[in-house]
């Protein structure tokens, strides 16, 4: 018999269904970026009133990105580059494509290390499931694990070759299998923290922190901030929901696909202020730790409360989970162009991928000591990465997707996808529109000048 093994005449992997797709996007979105971002986010720019700004982003600006991200996708079926190349032969717009791809590298680089420590302070919880935790000093205990040499390299390495076997398991096999499983516990552990805690004696500061906006605290700098944070937790703007949205199949509705996504994203994230800004109240902390805060402040939690080393164990496997479904999305994105354009076997594309993943965020991890005087921009490795992927390439990335759908493919193009062919209503199609070409790229040029100019 003869077995077709070139990539162009075999049938392309696709999710299974809605829920097949949702459970992806959504594994896609919610990340370290709602767990472990946001709430640092929220407690240095004035709590409710970030939030409120977030959310206004999130509908205005992210809302029809998606959908547009969606439309690029699914009406090629192809990887991003060649996505971009599909639609616009011949033309520079498949920069977009290749910037996704530089710019998941980059996530990659430093993600992976916040990885690598969730699965060490799970490994940890573990072992002291039944041992009173050393709470004196957390801060020199964080600081100490992260700053050492090898030890969170080995974690990240873990972490890096657990989500490369998902993504080489294939799309439904792998990321669509594993996320049917985990992220249904993802949303029903987090309830249950966000429940306990918002039950702590002394809780109500941290809920009403949540809910009282401050709007002093607003600054042009925050609005770039809560942008970016909006770009970085939704997974827009570097090719990740084209990616999977090539992968979504022809029958479903994009705009419910995007709103169920932004809106269970924004959910988690909420649930995440609610489990941690309470506790953080509640036992005295300063919200604005930063980056330490959900592993300083909340062990020190954990140790004094009933049943505390199980609620550890929880916390930081909801991390773990968390991290790893968006790690996979960011994995898919490069493996799709290797194995498409580049003809590179899904295996060894995976594996190579991994191999310069785990380079890159060898130099995140050790600048946090060893290489911490190193400086590029003035900014070691680990928040050059970051900053360089949040606040640049992704609203940059995100400008060029609305100018390209808004101004580039044919308004009939970009009608098609969204209705299906003409099956569903479209009600919402003049109203997505608008936003896309006038709207969205107004307010991220605004946003930029602004920052840039002071
Ligand atoms: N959305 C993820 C988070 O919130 C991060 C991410 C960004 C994943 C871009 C994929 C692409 O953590």
């Amino acid at each position: 018999m003869y077995i077709c093994v070139n990539p162009v005449f075999m049938k392309r992997d696709e999710f299974s269904g809605f829920f097949g797709v949702l459970v992806a996007t959504v594994g896609s979105a919610v990340g370290l970026g709602n767990l472990w971002r946001f709430p640092y986010l929220v407690g240095q720019n004035g709590g409710a009133a970030f939030i409120l700004v977030y959310l206004a982003f999130v509908i205005v600006i992210c809302l029809p990105i998606m959908v547009a991200e969606f439309v690029i996708g699914r009406s090629t079926k192809a990887n991003t580059v060649n996505a971009f190349k599909k639609l616009a032969p011949g033309s520079l717009w498949r920069g977009i494509g290749i910037m996704g791809v530089i710019a998941s590298f980059c996530i990659l680089a430093f993600y992976t290390v916040v990885g690598g420590w969730t699965v060490d302070y799970l490994v940890r919880s573990v072992i002291h499931l039944f041992s009173k935790p050393d709470i004196s000093n957390l801060e020199a205990q964080f600081s100490q694990m992260v700053t050492s040499p090898l030890r969170p390299i080995i974690w990240t390495i873990v972490f890096i070759a657990l989500s490369g076997f998902i993504v080489m398991s294939g799309v439904k096999k792998g990321i669509e299998k594993y996320s049917r499983v985990m992220m249904p516990f993802l949303f029903v552990m987090i309830i249950i923290l966000a429940i306990r805690s918002i039950t702590l004696p002394g809780a109500e500061a941290g809920i009403s922190f949540l809910l009282k906006p401050d709007f002093s605290k607003i600054t042009t700098e925050t609005l770039l901030d809560a942008l970016g944070q909006a770009f970085f937790s939704l997974s827009l703007g570097m090719g990740c929901m084209i990616t999977y949205g090539s992968y979504i199949p022809d029958k479903e509705n994009l705009t419910r696909l995007s709103f169920t996504t932004a809106l269970s994203d924004t959910f988690f994230a909420f649930l995440a202020g609610l489990a941690i800004m309470p506790a953080v109240f509640a036992f005295g902390v300063s919200p604005q730790e930063g980056p330490g805060l959900v592993f300083i402040v909340l062990p020190r939690i954990f140790a004094q409360i009933p049943l505390g080393n199980v609620f550890a164990i929880f916390f930081f496997l909801i991390l773990f989970i968390a991290a790893i479904t968006s790690v996979i999305s960011l994995m898919e994105v490069i493996t799709a162009y290797l194995t498409e354009q580049k003809r590179i076997k899904r295996t060894w594309a995976v594996g190579i991928i991994s191999v310069v993943v785990a380079v890159c965020a060898c130099l995140s991890s050790l600048s946090q000591g060893l290489l911490k005087d190193v400086k590029i921009f003035g900014k070691t490795f680990f928040d050059f990465f970051d900053y360089l992927s949040a606040n640049i390439l992704l609203p940059i990335g995100g400008l060029l997707i609305v100018l390209f759908v808004g101004w580039r493919l044919k308004r009939s193009q970009v009608y098609e996808q969204f209705t299906n062919s003409g099956s569903l209503k479209g009600t919402f199609f003049r109203a997505f529109y608008f936003l896309i070409r006038y709207v969205a790229p107004v307010a991220i040029v605004i946003l930029f000048l602004n920052v840039i100019l002071k």
